[in-house]
């Protein structure tokens, strides 16, 4: 079995390098794909609220027979819930959908600046409540650029644990990661792949023939190698496996470079950008 490293956060907590992500697996199918996951030995789960599927991942995970300790399980908060009343509900709602007393690490899942008067800051100050009662190990943010995480910073008293943001070699993101690195902010890279789409890219095939690994290896070792937390999805239970051998190669630094060069900044984004995104699910 692979042996994936632990990183601490700032909290002296410890997270699984290597994860799993369950965005768009259907509920029907998600307890089924984290119980491969969880037997071929992913022990960390990246859910959300947002993603209808966290009474599967519980499921799942006490179905597995692990002890509730050897699972990192992080969820977010919804869009429609930033208000300090609303996200009380709603983390209330998520610990006994996942069956639960406790997560790992809980997540403001997206900042809207453009809602609710911008005010983040006492959506933040919440979650600060739920780590002060322990019902969340770590709290973190997810899709904050700098000028979020300066506001935090200068408006409230705990220094978020991650910062979970789109990062892959289309979207290296460089400088919100290099904010998080001076500031005590782990990063996590959310569609490490671009879901598919830079597995074709000829500098990444020509590396992964070159070395004898599958071009999604290459990125997601890219990734580590860069020190960012990391958690492909996939319903597919050889990908799965796939995604898990990362740990019997490395990639050299000219490499690693390459990969790095193919950054089009923006225009490599897949998702939203943080800065106007305005979704509320109805
Ligand atoms: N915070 C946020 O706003 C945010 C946003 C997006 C994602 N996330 C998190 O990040 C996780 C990962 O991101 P993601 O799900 O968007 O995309 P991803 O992990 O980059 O890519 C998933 C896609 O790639 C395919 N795939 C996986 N492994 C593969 C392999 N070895 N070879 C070829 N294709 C492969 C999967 O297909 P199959 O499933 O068909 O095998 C799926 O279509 C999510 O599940 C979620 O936990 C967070």
């Amino acid at each position: 079995m692979s042996e994936v490293p632990n990183i601490t956060l700032n909290d002296d907590n410890s997270i699984p390098q290597l994860g799993f992500g369950v965005f768009q697996i259907e509920s029907e199918d998600t307890a089924e794909a984290v119980s491969e996951a969880l037997e071929i030995g992913y022990r960390h789960i990246d859910t959300a609220e947002m993603y209808g599927n966290e009474k599967e991942v519980g499921e799942a995970i006490h179905a597995s027979g692990l002890d509730r300790s050897e699972v990192f399980v992080t969820s977010k908060l919804n869009n429609g819930f930033h208000e300090p009343d609303a996200a009380r509900e709603a983390f209330d709602r998520t610990l006994s959908d996942l069956g639960f007393d406790y997560v790992d690490l809980f997540l403001i899942h997206w900042p809207l600046p453009t809602l609710y008067g911008g005010d983040f800051v006492s959506t933040w100050k919440t979650l600060e409540e739920f780590h002060a009662d322990g019902r969340t190990r770590s709290i973190g943010v997810s899709n904050f650029q700098i000028e979020h995480l300066e506001r935090l910073a200068s408006q409230t008293d705990t220094v978020p644990a991650v910062n979970q943001i789109e990062v892959h070699p289309y979207l290296t993101n460089d400088a919100v990661r290099a904010y998080g690195r001076e500031h005590g902010i782990a990063t996590e890279a959310w569609s490490p792949i671009a879901q598919g789409g830079v597995l074709d890219d000829p500098t990444i095939t020509q590396i992964a023939e070159k070395i004898g690994k599958t071009e999604a290896q290459v990125v997601l070792r890219w990734h580590l190698q860069r020190s960012d937390i990391v958690f492909p999805k996939s319903v597919t239970p050889s990908r799965m496996r796939e995604n898990f051998e990362l740990f019997d190669f490395e990639l050299g630094t000219d490499d690693m470079d390459a990969i790095s060069a193919l950054d089009r900044g923006e225009d490599g984004r897949t998702g939203p950008n943080p800065d106007t995104f305005a979704y509320v699910p109805g």
